[in-house]
């Protein structure tokens, strides 16, 4: 799927280690190894700044490389889930899970600051802090999260994220770029990673996000892929309970501020759960002798090893937070552990993991 053999361009200089990984090529350097610099004076307030902030660089080339993997308009993974090519969005989606996963293990690298250390140059980093990383929320709309009240709230405010749809949304983050484009500020009153981002004239990071909003994301591939597996018919009776608890247990988190899931209707929701509990019913069974059934199994696998990498990713944070700064609030205004704990129930796949709760036994 698209893509050529590079060839050498004519007239170009030869290719270097130093010009293309480094970009070091200019006199004086300004590529990679130039970025690592203080903030400010370029005084270094502590040596382990450079350690803190080399280790944000590299979770940004990796989200950057993640967006890239699952929004890439002919190959990305969900472009591939919706051509039916299930093998090779497994294996980016295991690609994916492998990058979180080296994330979480650079988190215990950050961990070998102490809380002394860090308190000499923590204060350089207010008022600002992962929380305001475009290309996080990017990753994590293209994942799923695009239809979250719970987690649009913190995106753009409550009162943008009631009752618009992502489209909707995706628009008014272009409008938010735009005023940004022009050289004006932030109007919106709420406190939120697009005003954030507005304030601290970010419009490549709101750019971005628009896409993300706009892009069908990997929930929304995932839950149309299952729903074209083979399946029998379901008892009429076993899909009325189902809508039923899926509708209950969403109005019950949406009420409480906690994350909720509106990307299909209930009776939608029953089916994708029909359908994934009855690809694991076959497989138990040994009947999974179409290949097309046994691919959407493996991507229905692949696509939780992802998520669950995630939310260890989410845990390994918090766990890293409270041992370097306690309780105390976030440089970025938040409550600190306390909000971290909030984000700690999303699902990418919600319904991929409930249909969990109705697998039987061999
Ligand atoms: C000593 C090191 C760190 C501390 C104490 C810390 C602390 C925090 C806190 C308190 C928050 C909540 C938002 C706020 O600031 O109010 C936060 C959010 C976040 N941090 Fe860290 N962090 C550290 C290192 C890192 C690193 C290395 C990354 C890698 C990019 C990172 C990525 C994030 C992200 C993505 C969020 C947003 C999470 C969400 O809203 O779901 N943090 N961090």
């Amino acid at each position: 799927m698209g893509t050529v053999p590079a060839k050498p361009r004519r007239g170009r200089a030869p290719t270097h280690y130093q010009n293309y990984i480094l970009r070091e090529d200019e006199h004086p350097p300004s590529g990679l190894l130039g970025l690592q610099t203080p903030y400010g004076e370029g005084v270094q307030a502590h040596p382990d700044e450079l350690l803190f902030i080399a280790i944000h660089q590299t979770f940004e080339l990796w989200f950057k490389v993640m967006v890239d993997e699952i929004l890439r308009k002919s190959d990305g993974v969900v472009a591939r889930i919706d051509a039916g090519a299930y093998a090779e969005a497994s294996r980016a989606l295991r690609r994916l899970a492998k990058i979180t996963n080296v994330m979480r293990e650079q988190y215990s690298i950050v961990e070998t600051i102490s809380p002394t250390d860090f308190l000499v140059f923590r204060d350089v980093l207010r008022p600002s802090s992962g929380y305001d990383s475009a290309q996080f929320r990017a990753l994590e709309l293209a994942s799923g999260l695009r239809r979250d009240a719970s987690y649009l709230k913190h995106l753009c405010g409550a009162k943008a994220a009631a009752g618009a749809d992502p489209g909707a949304l995706s628009k008014m983050v272009g409008r938010a770029a735009l005023e940004v484009e022009a050289g004006r500020g932030s109007k919106l009153a709420e406190y939120s990673v697009v005003k954030k981002l507005m304030t601290t004239g970010d419009a490549r990071g709101l750019r971005l996000i628009e896409r993300a909003l706009a892009a069908p994301s990997l929930r929304d591939a995932a839950y149309r892929a299952v729903q074209k597996a083979p399946a029998g018919p379901a008892p009429a009776a076993w899909l009325k309970a189902r809508a039923k608890e899926w509708s209950r247990a969403q109005l019950q988190a949406a009420a409480s501020g906690a994350p909720s899931d509106a990307a299909l209707s209930p009776r939608e929701a029953a089916q994708v759960l029909h359908h994934v509990a009855s690809l694991y019913r076959a497989a138990t069974a040994r009947e999974l002798r179409e290949p097309s059934a046994r691919a959407t199994l493996d991507l229905v696998e692949a696509m939780v090893e992802y998520d669950e990498s995630f939310r260890n990713l989410r845990m390994i944070h918090i766990n890293m937070v409270l041992r370097v700064i306690g309780a105390r609030p976030g440089t970025g205004g938040s409550a600190g552990a306390p909000y971290l704990r909030t984000t700690l129930d999303y699902e990418f796949f919600p319904l991929l993991w409930r249909a969990r709760d109705h697998i039987e036994g061999a």
